[in-house]
């Protein structure tokens, strides 16, 4: 979940490699680090631990300057956060500079076989790759090129790498590769970029070549050429990537998260415009999906984190709208405790960034096997749609914001028109979304009640639970996870009829417990639950829906079709995080110890 920036051929390359660091800033920010080459011969490397923001000030109060740079910034796997552990990583000659998003798994091994003399600066695998080419070029007169693809050959199968490579004896060319880990190269007339994230590079260029897995490419100020995995010349055709460069910016608001949740209105709409026409049919999907799915019997939904909550949800239209019998699987466990499978599945991902490695392991497997496959995602030139027999878009625009918020609720949405397609349902599902997309608005509206019920229930409070039933035990999860990864605050997510089973011990005087109370049918039971953890001292904070509501509640929904009131239900979850961790003086947008893409299994 690194990123990785380069350009070459722009006049001075630092301005452009500060600025795309800051917006690949989500993907780690442990450590960051720069290397610029110059025609002359000069060339400076800078690291700093932390954010971006330190390496710029260095970088600019040491005048560095370059026609040609590489830069990284760090989410640690091999070798604590350190500057010596950052990237770049160089040859002990200091020949070669190295940057990589990855894990490269035999690294030991290499370092044993190949390296025993070698005396390392750093704890990290990158330092090895960069040590063998170095040993490569020298001792076996090796072109860089040569000796680039020699250390490549060398790396265990499962390895992954995005890897981009100077030498300063070259100071105008980038050496690129890629095997899982995304990298993009982008072209222009001014200039080259390579970039694991095209948003970060749309200052320069908006038109990017993909790399596939085992290409190789040469990145000079005026061309590029790219070596496919036989080592063959490919001509990769470039795509023009149509995003406006301010929908990656924070414009007015403090955070992304902020403006991302403010966003979803906005996407729920557009998702109706997209996939509905006038007249409400649907004409988004494709028949080759539905005419797929239509011969399965059984769904297999595949997720990580928040998305993996999104599926949850997504089960429910599937089962009650299209009558189809859903399991859904956390990605990670699937991958290796694959459970039973029916005779003719169907398997859906769901993914944000369409690159967590948990799920792509999944879709590597289940190819192998013949399934059938549809990705849906929100980055749509991303490895899980490329891969997948099938993709469709969740269109949420681009989520810098490492808390997932507009992702999940456009997947939720994305699934039930799917499911509405395969079904014959009642509803008016185009106009009942636009009912969503408007009270949405209204509860996103509301932000100071959020932030005063996040102030005064979680103030110097170290625990929390949200509690639910059937559906709301699903965004129970998700609302966890929301206030536990930004605010640090231990959340837990739990289905409510468990909690007497033995979590209830947990709940004493003043603990917080949010309970989400939007389905009738157990709205009884819940009420009986809540009161269950208040008379053992909770401090209970009820969100119900309107026709459920009780005058103490502490936040009434509007009420839409009972199966899409978890689109609402959730943002007040994601707005009391946001506010939680206001209060405690976080970072909203950057949570310690996260990426907004983990490409790393
Ligand atoms: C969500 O708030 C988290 N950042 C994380 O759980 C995320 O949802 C998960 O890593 C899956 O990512 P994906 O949707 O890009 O596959």
């Amino acid at each position: 979940m690194c990123g990785i920036v380069g350009v070459t051929g722009v006049g001075n390359a630092l301005p452009y490699l500060l600025r795309g660091l800051e917006k690949l800033e989500y993907r780690g920010y442990d450590s960051a680090g720069v290397y610029l080459a110059n025609p002359d011969g000069t060339d400076f490397l800078v690291k700093e631990k932390g954010r971006v923001s330190a390496l710029v000030a260095e970088a600019q109060a040491q005048g560095v300057y370059g026609t040609a740079g590489i830069a990284h910034t760090r989410w640690a796997t091999h070798g604590n956060v350190s500057v010596e552990n950052a990237h770049p990583q160089a040859s002990s000659d200091h020949r070669f500079h190295l940057v990589h998003n990855g894990v490269i798994e035999n690294y030991q091994e290499l370092q044993g076989q190949y390296l025993a003399d070698v005396t390392f600066a750093s704890q990290t695998d990158t330092e090895i790759a960069v040590q063998l080419v170095d040993k490569f070029a020298k001792e076996e007169q090796l072109s860089t090129r040569d000796a680039f693809a020699k250390m490549i050959s060398l790396l265990d199968g499962n390895s992954a790498y995005g890897f981009l490579l100077m030498d300063s004896q070259e100071p105008d060319t980038l050496y690129v590769a890629k095997k899982k880990s995304p990298l993009l190269i982008g072209v222009s007339d001014h200039g080259n970029a390579v970039t694991s994230d095209a948003a970060a590079m749309l200052d320069m260029t908006a038109d990017f070549i993909e790399l596939m897995d085992g290409d190789i490419a040469l990145v000079k100020p005026n061309s590029v050429e790219i070596f496919g995995a036989d080592g063959q010349a490919v001509d990769r055709k470039p795509f023009h990537l149509d995003i406006d460069p301010a929908q990656t910016d924070k414009g007015a608001y403090p955070y992304y998260m902020l403006k991302e949740i403010d966003e979803q209105a906005v996407v729920a709409r557009t998702l109706a415009g997209h996939y509905f026409n006038d007249e409400g049919e649907i004409v988004g999907i494709g028949c080759g999906i539905g005419d797929t799915i239509k011969q399965a019997d059984r769904l297999y939904i595949i997720a990580a984190g928040t998305s993996y909550h999104a599926g949850l949800v997504g089960k429910r239209y599937f089962e009650n709208w299209a009558n189809i019998p859903t399991e859904v699987h956390i990605a990670s466990e699937f991958a290796y405790d694959q459970p039973l499978l029916s005779e003719h599945p169907f398997f859906i991902f769901l993914s944000q960034s369409g690159e967590t490695a948990d799920s792509r392991e999944v879709l590597d497997n289940i190819k192998r096997q013949g399934f059938p496959t549809l990705t849906i995602a929100n980055v749509m030139n991303s490895t899980l749609t490329r891969e997948a027999d099938f993709a469709l878009p969740v269109l949420a625009g681009p989520e810098i914001a490492v808390a997932s918020t507009k992702a999940y609720t456009a997947q939720i949405i994305v699934q039930a028109i799917l499911a509405y397609s395969l079904g014959d349902v009642e509803l008016d599902l185009k106009q009942e979304l636009a009912k969503v997309a408007v009270e949405i608005q209204a509860i996103t509206d509301e932000k100071m009640t959020f932030q005063a019920i996040a102030e005064s229930a979680l103030q110097n409070q170290h625990s929390a639970f949200y509690i639910g039933r059937g559906m709301d035990a699903a965004v129970a999860l998700e609302a966890a996870l929301k206030l536990k990864e930004i605010s640090y605050i231990q959340t837990e997510g739990f289905a409510a009829g468990e909690l007497k089973h033995g979590t209830i011990s947990l709940i004493e005087e003043g603990t917080p417990v949010f309970a989400l109370l939007t389905q009738a049918k157990t709205a009884g039971l819940l009420r009986g639950e809540v009161a269950q953890v208040a008379a053992r001292g909770a401090n209970t904070i009820t969100i119900s829906s309107k026709s459920l509501a009780r005058p103490d509640d502490a936040y009434v929904l509007p009420e839409v079709d009972e199966l899409l009131m978890p689109l609402l239900a959730v943002i007040p979850a994601q707005l009391i995080a946001y506010y939680a961790t206001l209060a405690r003086g976080l970072d909203v947008d950057r949570p310690r110890n996260l990426a907004k893409s983990v490409t790393v299994q």
